[in-house]
């Protein structure tokens, strides 16, 4: 349709369907016909609203949704048809690693195909709309939905939410195979206070500018066509309500004109949060915000028509919200074919494609963090002198729950397991080398259950059957040479509604690692979680730690390709591991304080440090290691003074080079993450230790050099001055190139 046709269309439409549009509900409403009493009497609705509804969200498969459509498109007076969205975060039938580990790839391209695949798989369930990417800026381990984000640093979420949105919309949203991207959680949910989930967030304007936001905006410069409100209350005022947020910035000063979506119940819970009397008030505050759907409440729905009709909200609040959910509908071709690439025989099908499940395979491994090795890894894939055998001990050695709380629509059976790409590899002959394996304990101790947890770890096993499977696995583990134990977090321990006070291993698994430990102290922890964990005992009794997060439908087979050195761990942390939890929030890129303290300098007591603790985190972002050994020369610059761009009629440099040569040192090819880090020496407000601002992955073979190249200029030296004024100021800055956050191999330069 033109845009004429669609404001016709609108012209057309009476207040009741306009007010439709804006109301989201589940499938369950259209599951069958005329509900009479369940989820529409629940939410005080009639039939002819459920008959109006914009959207639904979280039901999906081809075949309903064509039903739910074409029943629904036949009551809705202009025939308008719904949009279906879900949350598709890591993927839908073929599952990846969660977002927190493909940040730590630092490779967007492969977060890009990642969300082409995920789109593709989606599409043909039915979906229009994804609820990704998250792009919240995270810091704090104790949040349980860091899993859901791409770390704690703004250069690299800008990058993955660009990527991420070019694979789900492709060129134009309209595009078979291709849904709609919707990011989130705007603005700064990332950053609740202590921790805890839905708490409040206060960020200075500097901090949530610099920090905070530039990954939203990315998502609005990469064409996402939606974007959802945060939960949270941000210097005191809910997003929801938040205009200053949804329109100055957001619509008038970033330019978006795609819809803005609550996040569930958000609206309503203006109340809770205390900055609504009523839903009335409610209603009026979210949609003069420019908030366009109220996902699952009734605020929308029954509180909008009187306050229109008495001129108490302008209608053209009301019509500029129905306009933006028609012409999305309109973008993705829904007038035409409502049912867009729905496929039946999708849903039917027997297998994951192959090509799919062979990309999630290479993916995991490029996501896996190599935190310790003394050497012990990779393993040999036959026996050797020092190792004969290899025993695999610990509770993730048989779990097919691999995928991650946000994986709502794949087939378990699917998953690949540790024990199952073992045996996969030993009957292919892949693997010589005798193995065993059990489990040691469950995920959950005996007996554990949380509120609102869906599982309990008594769960087939009594008290007896625990202690001889713990018994089995120690016998397990004195017979073998080396002992690989795949230990973590439950899955529904991170995600949303999971956050910890505690961020270790479950201590009953511990106290297996301790057994273990005790007949034999050749070790490679595996460890499974959604979120950095407190690793300061198995990093220092394990022979090597392999960080795996959530790795997906062939985390299996992408672990044992990693443990035998059939590929290298990929990944770099996108996430800093604290030493210890009262570090947290600890990030790399802080400020260098008053009194700085350096870890390891003379003792000084007024000093910014803990004296229980080091500063640093245990593991730093960017750091993670391969299988072979990289050195690198000190950084070169091409010249010692980059002149500001209005400057540069003078002259002067306009950018510069700064480079290092790398050299393969080791006896294996490997791939390296070059880091640039730069930081300005001293501004008109304290500036970052180090930040990000570019990478490369460079393969090398054995003895190999390369020299690797960064251009800066001055815009990567801008930021929020004294005067709120995004820009740079001359001065002198460190340009270093290194393996992590961490790095001191740095030169020298001016901006003048
Ligand atoms: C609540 C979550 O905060 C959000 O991320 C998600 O997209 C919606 N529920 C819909 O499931």
């Amino acid at each position: 349709m033109t845009l004429e046709q669609i404001k016709a269309l609108l012209a057309d439409m009476s207040l009741q369907e306009k007010i439709g549009q804006l109301l989201q509900l589940t499938g369950n409403f259209y599951a069958q016909e005329g509900l009479a009493t369940g989820p529409m009497s629940d939410m005080e609705l009639t039939q002819e609203q459920v008959d109006c509804a914009g959207s639904i969200l979280s039901t999906v498969g081809a075949k309903q949704l064509r039903q739910i459509q074409s029943a629904y498109m036949e009551r809705q007076p202009h025939h308008i048809p719904l949009l279906f969205m879900a949350d598709v975060i890591n993927g839908f039938r073929t599952v990846f690693p969660i977002p927190l580990a493909q940040g730590c790839s630092f490779d967007p391209a492969l977060s890009e195909e990642m969300a082409r695949i995920s789109a593709k798989e989606a599409a043909r369930a039915g979906l229009h709309v994804t609820f990704s990417p998250m792009v919240d800026l995270v810091r704090d381990a104790r949040w349980g939905r860091v899993m859901e984000s791409t770390g704690e640093d703004p250069y690299l979420n800008r990058l993955f939410c660009r990527a991420m949105i070019r694979g789900y919309q492709g060129e134009q949203v309209g595009e078979k195979d291709h849904i709609a991207a919707c990011v989130k959680h705007f603005a700064g949910y990332g950053a609740p206070m202590g921790g805890r989930e839905y708490n409040q967030v206060e960020l200075s304007e500097r901090t949530l500018r610099e920090e905070y936001l530039p990954a939203y905006q990315a998502g609005v410069e990469a064409g996402a066509e939606m974007f959802m409100t945060s939960f949270n209350t941000l210097g005191r005022l809910p997003s929801s309500a938040n205009r200053e947020l949804m329109q100055d910035i957001l619509r008038k000063e970033w330019g978006f004109d795609g819809v803005l979506i609550s996040d569930w119940a958000a609206i309503e819970e203006l109340l809770n949060h205390g900055v609504a009397a009523d839903k009335e008030e409610a209603a009026y505050l979210a949609l003069q915000a420019g908030v366009d759907i109220d996902m699952v409440t009734n605020v929308y729905a029954n509180h909008l028509e009187q306050q229109i009709r008495e001129g108490k909200l302008p209608m053209e609040w009301l019509d500029a919200s129905v306009l933006r959910i028609l012409t999305l509908k309109n973008k993705l071709g829904l007038f035409e074919n409502p049912y867009k690439d729905g496929d039946e025989s999708y849903d039917e099908m027997p297998e994951i494609e192959a090509a799919h499940r062979s990309f999630a395979r290479k993916a995991a491994a490029e996501t896996f963090v190599l935190l310790k090795n003394d050497g012990i890894l990779p393993l040999p894939q036959a026996p050797t002198e020092q190792v004969k055998s290899i025993a695999f001990v610990g509770p993730y050695v048989e779990e097919k729950k691999i995928c991650g709380s946000w994986s709502l629509f794949f087939r378990m059976e699917e998953n690949v397991t540790i024990r199952e790409a073992l045996e996969e590899a030993a009957a292919a002959g892949k693997l010589e080398i005798p193995l065993t394996w059990g489990r040691g304990c469950q995920v959950l101790d005996y007996g554990q259950k949380r509120d609102g947890f869906r599982e309990h770890a008594e769960n087939g096993c009594t008290r007896e059957e625990l202690e001889a499977m713990e018994a089995e696995a120690v016998r397990l583990a004195r017979e073998a040479d080396v002992v690989v134990m795949p230990l973590g977090e439950h899955h529904e321990y991170t995600g949303e509604g999971a956050s910890r006070t505690e961020i270790g291993i479950p201590e009953h698994q511990m106290e297996l690692f301790r057994r273990v430990h005790a007949v034999n102290p050749n070790i490679v922890v595996v460890n499974f979680s959604g979120r950095p964990l407190d690793l300061r005992e198995v990093s220092r009794k394990a022979r090597a730690v392999l960080q795996v997060w959530f790795p997906g439908t062939e985390g299996g087979h992408a672990i044992v390709d990693t443990l035998f050195g059939e590929t290298e761990p990929g990944g770099r942390l996108a996430m800093s591991f604290p030493y210890n939890v009262g570090q947290v929030p600890v990030y790399y890129s802080g400020l260098n304080t008053g009194r700085p303290h350096v870890d390891g300098a003379a003792d000084c007591r007024c000093v910014s440090r803990y004296i229980d603790a080091p500063n640093k985190p245990l593991y730093s972002f960017g750091y993670g290691l391969g299988y072979t050994k990289f050195t690198y020369s000190p950084v070169r610059l091409s010249g010692a003074v980059l002149e500001q761009c209005q400057a540069r009629e003078t002259g002067g440099e306009k950018q510069l080079i700064a480079s290092v040569t790398l050299t393969n040192t080791g006896s294996r090819p490997g791939t390296e993450v070059v880091q640039l880090y730069l930081r300005d020496l001293a501004g008109s407000v304290s500036r970052p230790l180090r930040e990000l601002k570019g990478f490369q992955r460079i393969f090398l073979a054995p003895g190999e050099s390369r020299e690797v190249a960064f251009t800066i200029t001055e815009e990567m030296l801008r930021f929020y001055r004294l005067d709120m004024i995004y820009g740079s100021e001359p001065g002198s800055f460190m340009a270093y190139i290194g393996a992590d956050s961490n790095t001191e191999n740095g030169a020298e330069f001016r901006l003048a």
